[in-house]
């Protein structure tokens, strides 16, 4: 069974179908509308009617072909149909494909909280058509390299020197870099996930940027900011914040802020209310106990996870945040 949007399956599926076709593979599709706001239960139950009216069985496999909407949906109903099918991603966005497709977590959205609800439950097969790529726009893309450039500060200075010295070939999507960037990012998140699937140690790393990324695409609900444009802002503060608490140089502040404009991802800021966004980053999922666990930088390829920050400096430094990055655009 494969799971798209129609936009997507009418560039890719009619091919996978011809080949399903050639090799004598029975196949059905399900079509979901396209939008992240599709992350319900009813598409989720729409989609296990389906299974079910086509009688898959316990050998079927489900395969997702789309965004991370399609995959984090895909991925939970392959989990629950008969206690879980074989499901096979085939992640067409770059997020998807660096991030949303590998690592097991699927989700959907649940009483106005996003990924409330999921369950951790790994693909068979993860497979990743850079070429795919072209066909997706520009804000979409960016968005994907914002989490790319997120694996360079955590774990390899070398992906992130790549990133500086070839950014024209990378915004020109030039396959050959695309599949040495994808691969790494596969390889530094899956390595990540392996030591520690359920997040109660360095899985934490992959949120660096995302505490005040996610606060700032709540506070603008979702209209705003593209993702790879928050956590973008959100690296920026996490910089400097590890800047004031003295763990980096100012030079790791300024390498992550230029990369990040050259690319594209500082889009236009509007003025926020710090203490409510401050108040956000404490609702986030991942702040534990009424503290906020902060991912902060020490170098480029290097972050710890820190918790135990004064709030007066938080909320000092967002104020500060809030005019650097109005000069940004
Ligand atoms: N499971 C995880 O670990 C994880 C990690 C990160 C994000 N996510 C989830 O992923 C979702 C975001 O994923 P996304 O950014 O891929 O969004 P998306 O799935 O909505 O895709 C973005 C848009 O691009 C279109 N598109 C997809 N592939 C295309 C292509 N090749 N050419 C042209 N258009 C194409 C889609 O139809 C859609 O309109 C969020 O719901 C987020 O919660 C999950
Ligand atoms: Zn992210």
């Amino acid at each position: 069974m494969v799971l798209s949007v129609p936009c997507v399956f009418n560039k890719y599926g009619k091919k996978i179908g011809k080949n399903f076709q050639r090799v004598g593979i029975d196949f059905r599709t399900i079509l979901i509308p396209d939008g992240e706001d599709q992350k319900t239960e009813r598409s989720l139950f729409f989609i296990l009617k389906k299974m079910a009216q086509h009688g898959l069985q316990r050998d079927s496999t489900l395969i997702t072909l789309g965004g991370g909407v399609v995959g984090d949906l895909g991925g939970l109903a392959a989990s629950l149909y008969m206690r879980g099918i074989n499901f096979i991603q085939c992640p067409t966005t770059l997020l998807a494909q660096v991030d949303a497709g590998i690592g097991g977590k699927t989700a959907i959205d649940f009483v106005g909280i996003k990924n409330l609800i999921g369950t951790f439950y790994q693909p068979k097969l993860v497979l990743i058509d850079p070429l795919v790529l072209k066909s997706l726009d520009r804000r979409q893309y960016r968005t994907g390299l914002a989490e790319i450039i997120k694996y360079g500060v955590i774990q390899d200075e070398k992906l992130f020197k790549k990133i500086e010295n070839q950014t024209e070939n990378i915004l020109r999507r030039e396959p050959k870099i695309l599949i040495s960037l994808i691969s790494r990012s596969c390889e530094i998140k899956a390595k990540i996930i392996s030591e520690d699937e359920r997040e109660n140690g360095k899985r934490a790393w992959l949120n660096y940027g995302h505490t005040l990324g996610h606060a700032l695409e709540s506070y603008f609900k979702y209209k705003t900011l593209t993702h790879g444009e928050a956590i973008s802002y959100g690296m920026l503060f996490a910089a400097q914040l590890s800047r004031r608490m003295n763990m980096c140089s100012e030079e790791v502040v300024q390498r992550q802020s230029q990369l990040l404009r050259k690319i594209g991802l500082f889009r236009k800021l509007p003025r926020f209310n710090s203490e409510m966004v401050f108040k956000k980053m404490f609702l986030d999922k991942k702040s534990r106990r009424g503290q906020i666990q902060f991912i902060l930088t020490r170098k480029i390829g290097l972050v710890t996870i820190q918790k135990n920050i004064p709030q007066s400096i938080i909320l000092s430094a967002l104020k500060q945040f809030q005019i650097d990055a109005s000069g940004l655009f």
